[in-house]
């Protein structure tokens, strides 16, 4: 069986929509594929209560727990480990990783980022996306690397920006657009593993 690990930090809305792709698509009959736990970096993260109501192993690695990001990325891989992934899926995960811990997952791990990359990598994506005059904005689905919202490229989906658009009501579109590619990315990864 190929295991999926998902790391995630707060709502966790990704993981929920891969999980439900999982349900529907049979990835274990027809992938012999399946999550086998998410972790989260916050014990309050609302992700966690979803996991476990589906049955999903859950565990927490506090990185406030850690004198150092390397501590806590080794505690963090071990955990990840625990599971034997073959597909380390970031989903909402707000925490830099170390090139230590993408060298350890190098090839087996993806990250969902809510811009068009290589615009906007980092934080308030949307917002943005809006001041920069933009008439489109989007999500990407890629390989994780050690440089921050890089990495090759394995989907994108693309929003176009409406008149009168909040960062809020941009982040919600496009969020949407990110439960459809990044189940769809995933199936493509198990199919070539
Ligand atoms: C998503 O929009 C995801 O693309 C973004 O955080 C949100 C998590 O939502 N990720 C990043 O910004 C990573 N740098 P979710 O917890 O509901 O999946």
């Amino acid at each position: 069986m190929k295991n999926i690990v998902i790391l995630i930090s707060g709502g966790g809305s990704n993981m929920a929509a891969i999980v439900r792709a999982q349900q529907q698509g049979g990835w274990r009959e027809q992938l012999n594929a399946q999550v086998a736990a998410v972790i989260s970096n916050r014990a309050d993260a609302a992700g966690l209560a979803f996991a476990q109501a589906q049955g999903i192993a859950t565990r927490v690695v506090d990185h406030k727990a850690f004198a150092s990001r390397e501590a806590f990325d080794a505690a963090l891989a071990d955990a990840v480990d625990g599971y034997q992934p073959a597909l380390l899926v970031l989903a909402g995960f707000m925490r830099i990783l170390t090139p230590a811990f993408v060298q350890r997952f190098d090839g087996r791990l993806i990250n969902i980022h809510p811009s068009l990359l290589p615009a906007f990598p980092g934080l308030h994506t949307h917002q943005r996306a809006l001041d920069a005059g933009c008439q489109f904005a989007g999500a990407t689905v890629h390989q994780v690397t050690a440089e921050l919202d890089h990495g090759p490229i394995l989907a994108q989906a693309v929003v176009p920006v409406l008149a009168g658009d909040t960062a809020d009501a941009l982040a919600a579109r496009v969020l949407s657009q990110e439960h459809l590619i990044y189940p769809e990315a995933i199936v493509k990864m198990l199919q070539n593993i």
